[in-house]
């Protein structure tokens, strides 16, 4: 039988990108989404650009940050496929704003999908990786590692989530677990990214229009996770370079931080 993988946040960019590429090669692929309809357009798009393929595609509705939800999207999908090899928690949610004029529940939120939505995927899932030998993976940024101005909630969490994987890694001896820390991807993460009052940018930036393309970031993703990496930097040079500095010179990197714009 196929080998199955749960992607989150699958009706956009990375996570799109992703159930293309898992599909494409013959995996049985879980698409957790919000939206039904848009996942249903999602799902029916995939199929139409891969017509021989002889994967399938199970759609699974979950916000990431209701614990209950995410249960039961990984309850749906081992009641129809009964195993799970890869959970890929890529669901989430940047922001534009400095932190003194963000609101309190422009923090939670961010907190809750792109943490607490990796915290609530690990733990539905762990048994099932555990039997299988899997893998779980997290998708974080660059913001886990460094941070830079109008990023502060967003690359809270993204730590966070560099934390908690860190910890499980030790853990976990018979589960692989992959933290994915990319620098600017061409997605709408700039679009939905939330202002300080939470309402939703709506358009894109400068630096994410001419970031990497997110389906040679998918391919990468996917070939560090049948090797079984501990971490993979998908990112351009300016990205790199940042976490270079941010390693040996983190003073200087605040100094040039300060004097670029980082949208
Ligand atoms: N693009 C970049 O430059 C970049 C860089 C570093 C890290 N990342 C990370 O890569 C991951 C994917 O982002 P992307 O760039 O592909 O952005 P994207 O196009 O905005 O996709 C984000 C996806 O997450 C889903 N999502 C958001 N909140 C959710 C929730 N509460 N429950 C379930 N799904 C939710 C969105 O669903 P809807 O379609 O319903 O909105 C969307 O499908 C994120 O974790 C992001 O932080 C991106």
């Amino acid at each position: 039988m196929a080998k199955v993988v749960l992607i989150t946040g699958s009706n956009s960019g990375i996570g799109k990108a992703l159930a293309q590429t898992y599909y494409q090669q013959g995996w049985r692929v879980g698409c957790v989404a919000r939206s039904k309809e848009k996942l249903e357009n999602t799902i029916t798009e995939i199929k139409e650009n891969f017509p021989r393929s002889s994967g399938e595609l199970l759609p699974l509705i979950a916000d990431v940050s209701d614990w209950k939800a995410s249960k039961k999207a990984v309850d749906k999908l081992l009641k129809e496929w009964g195993e799970l090899h890869v959970v890929i928690c890529n669901a989430g949610i940047s922001m534009r704003a400095n932190a003194a004029d963000t609101s309190l529940d422009v923090f939670h939120k961010l907190m809750d999908v792109n943490f607490f939505g990796v915290v609530h995927f690990f733990k539905a899932c762990i048994d099932e990786l555990r039997k299988t030998r899997g893998s779980f993976v997290a998708i974080s940024s660059m913001q886990g590692l460094f941070s830079t101005q109008l990023r502060s909630g967003y690359a809270a969490a993204k730590h966070a989530v560099q934390g908690f994987m860190d910890s499980v890694r030790i853990e976990e001896k018979n589960v692989h677990v992959l933290t994915v820390s990319p620098g600017f991807v061409k997605t709408n993460v700039a679009v939905n990214a939330l202002l300080a009052d939470g309402t939703q940018k709506g358009s894109s930036d400068k630096a994410i229009e001419s970031g990497l393309d997110p389906n040679v970031v998918a391919k990468k993703i996917a070939v560090a996770i049948r090797k079984r990496k501990r971490d993979l930097y998908p990112a351009g040079f300016k990205e790199k370079f940042a976490l270079f500095l941010s390693k040996v010179s983190p003073k200087l990197l605040d100094k040039i931080l300060r004097s670029v714009s980082v949208t």
